[in-house]
């Protein structure tokens, strides 16, 4: 009976899923592949400017325009006053030269008068200064009376535009970062979010380990907002600055939702409802959203740093794209896109190069290889004053000449009307691809809690995932980033790197996971702490053990200069940034061990069976990654798939029947096409900023 309940039950769960995915789709047809647009801000021009602008946006092949994110002051000039003429004249000639339309949701920047009659509305940083307006992000999403006005604003626009076929989607905010604010508002509300988690103060007393240093509360009401800024880097409680992460970032999801629940039940089932998060996003979690249709980010790979070989200034950072798109697609739907692409040189990178002629096409290649729906650019016209004025513009500061990253648009634009051509519908992922499928389990609560307390600077938090992401790219496979909730069977290979929070329910979804034959690679720092960030009593990572078939001894981490020596078949890698001495169990196989120091010999990665699956722990965090990357490549031959070598900076990927491969490399480099394939956008052999489309 138990059985069939539970069956019934996954049914049904598999259902709503397909529903869910059909009902995403809905929003983007597959034969268009991508929908290019631009950001336009005719609040920024005289009136007489924009049906020339905005036929210049038509002309040059935008689908469509995105609007009004930062426009409160026009849409309300006065509270309560609200002004939609001018943006209905906008709407009317983007209609005119059929163009479609994003509208967005202002809240990112408020007006003037609500800073002076409800200066409440902004939050305090941490020494309690109170934010004001002409900048974005610093409105308190928790102050009743914000949201008071958010909602007002938000209404009149779903009733001004949500029944107009022309706007297909809404964006809400702009690029929602999760300040930190200890404004009184957020101290109450922190209290509130705190009551309903722990219930009880002893319980908070107990998770905070308030009984060090005298942190000690009597009733909630003592509690205030962990507060580094006053109490210096000692004082500070790891376990109640992760609950203020996790309030702040609960905080930032829930301001959506709000905002997506009232334009839901305004707008039509047609237009989609997303955010636009950046790239790397350290503090919002996409994740914990409920009411999005799906997630969007924005990226800007160059922001004058120096990537790969002695081009790399120009080519940007090639992690920014391929890490959000492969994270930002689960968060719901399936899908993703990015809602804002650098179009030339930025205002505020440590400086700002000229690209690499070609740059420009070949990151809106990239999000479009990784399966972006829709590619949109900030900002149409380069603006000829406030702070932005040094940022790139689709346009030069006339308004009529294209700037290079302009053209390389329309170029894109045109090319991707060439591949609609060429698109067959259902076509599935070649077997070769889906034989490498990868997911990595991220959660940026371990991001939160492994930053606060690194161990060794040399830990770099953010990028550890990252890495893993970069090596299994380079060995080909397709990979999703996906939250601990989702399923994994579907994957042959699931890394999990550095998740230090575990409890004991998803130690026993990786356990199955592996018996059921899957391929786990868990890595040092995995299942050190629970879920309130405190140690096990049963010793370092003592739920994990079982799993990975060996005891974590010790830990050791070296300095710059030192150099670990490690052996692996043979060959020797060095390390110097962390190290697990473990301990395996007799039937656990020792893959590599330190080869220097005072413990030569302890093991450092090891591997075992479990069911028709595999485990494998690698306890080392090398700079490079060379070792890291051998133990990958071997377990994708476990696993029996073939793998790919590209070189740094070299990505291939496969949607809709397209292969696209982009060069972010300083070096040319020649793809391996079979015979059987068709070149469709390029040429085999890729100069750096090169894209290459093929079908075979
Ligand atoms: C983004 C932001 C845009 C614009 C851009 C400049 O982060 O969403 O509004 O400021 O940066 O690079």
């Amino acid at each position: 009976m138990k059985k069939s309940i539970s069956l019934l039950v996954s049914a049904m769960f598999l259902l709503a899923m397909a529903a869910r995915s059909q009902e995403t789709n809905r929003f983007f047809r597959g034969e268009n592949l991508v929908t290019t647009g631009i950001y336009y801000y005719p609040e920024h021009w005289p009136e007489s400017q924009w049906e020339r602008d905005i036929k210049q946006i038509a002309d040059m092949g935008f689908e469509f325009i995105h609007l009004a994110e930062f426009a409160w002051f026009k849409m309300e000039p006065e509270e309560g006053k609200f002004d939609f003429t001018w943006l209905d004249k906008v709407l009317g000639i983007c209609k005119k030269h059929k163009l479609k339309l994003i509208l967005c949701t202002p809240s990112a920047t408020t007006p003037t008068w609500m800073r002076i009659n409800y200066p409440e509305t902004f939050i305090m940083d941490g020494h309690y200064i109170r934010a004001e307006n002409g900048t974005r992000g610093l409105a308190s999403v928790v102050n009743e009376r914000f949201r008071g006005f958010v909602k007002a604003i938000v209404v009149e626009m779903a009733k001004q535009y949500g029944k107009d076929p022309d706007v297909i989607g809404w964006q809400i905010d702009n690029e929602p970062g999760a300040v930190p604010d200890y404004s009184p508002a957020s101290q109450e509300a922190f209290r509130t979010w705190l009551k309903h988690k722990y219930k009880s103060i002893d319980a908070l007393n107990t998770a905070w380990g308030a009984a060090f240093w005298s942190q000690w509360f009597n009733n909630f009401e003592q509690v205030i907002i962990p507060n580094t800024n006053l109490v210096g880097w000692w004082g500070n409680n790891p376990h109640a600055l992760l609950d203020f992460k996790r309030y702040t970032a609960d905080a930032q999801a829930e301001f959506l939702d709000f905002q997506a629940g009232i334009l839901r039940s305004f707008v039509l089932p047609s237009q989609f409802i997303t955010t636009n998060y950046t790239a790397v996003c350290t503090g919002s979690d996409a994740m914990r959203t409920n009411k999005l249709d799906f997630a969007t980010y924005t990226a800007y790979p160059n922001g004058g740093t120096d990537n790969i070989g002695n081009l790399g200034f120009r080519l940007g950072n090639s992690r920014v794209v391929s890490f959000a798109a492969d994270y930002y697609k689960s968060v719901r739907g399936g899908i993703t896109g990015v809602m804002e692409m650098q179009p030339g040189p930025v205002n505020w990178g440590s400086y700002n190069p000229l690209l690499l002629p070609g740059t420009v096409r070949m990151w809106l290649y990239h999000s479009f290889a990784a399966g972006g729906k829709l590619a949109c650019s900030y900002r149409f016209r380069q603006i000829n004053y406030s702070s932005e004025q040094y940022h790139a513009g689709i346009m030069l500061t006339d308004g009529v000449t294209p700037s290079p990253g302009g053209e390389e648009y329309v170029q894109f634009m045109k090319e991707i009307e060439e591949l609609r051509r060429q698109y067959n519908p259902g076509v599935n992922m070649p077997g070769k691809l889906a034989a490498r499928s990868t997911a990595i389990v991220w959660n940026l609560e371990n991001f939160w809690t492994i930053d606060r307390q690194k161990q060794t600077l040399q830990w770099d938090a953010w990028n550890y995932p990252v890495k893993f992401h970069g090596m299994a790219k380079s060995l080909g496979a397709p990979v999703d980033i996906v939250p601990e909730t989702a399923g994994l069977s579907k994957y042959k290979v699931v890394i999990i790197p550095a998740y230090e929070m575990v409890d004991s329910a998803l130690i026993k979804k990786w356990y199955s996971y592996a018996e059921n034959g899957g391929h786990l690679i868990i890595t040092c720092r995995t299942a050190t702490k629970n879920r309130m960030g405190h140690f096990w009593e049963g010793g370092m990572a003592a739920p994990v053990s079982t799993l990975i078939g060996a005891r974590i001894k010790a830990t050791d981490m070296l300095s710059a200069h030192a150099q670990g020596d490690i052996v692996m078949n043979a060959s020797h890698y060095k390390w110097n940034n962390w190290a697990d001495l473990l301990v395996p169990e007799n039937s656990t196989n020792v893959l590599a061990t330190y080869n220097n120091q005072f413990y030569e010999g302890a093991a450092a990665v090891v591997t075992r069976r479990l069911g028709k699956g595999s485990v494998t722990y690698i306890g080392v965090d090398t700079e490079e990654g060379a070792l890291e990357k051998d133990v990958l490549k071997s377990i994708y031959k476990e696993a029996g798939a073939s793998v790919e070598n590209y070189p740094d900076g070299i990505y291939v990927y496969w949607r809709d029947g397209f292969y696209t491969a982009v060069n972010y490399s300083s070096e040319n480099y020649t793809v391996n096409i079979p015979a059987t394939g068709k070149i469709l956008i390029g040429e085999k052999t890729l100069k750096p900023a090169g894209v290459l489309v093929w079908s075979e």
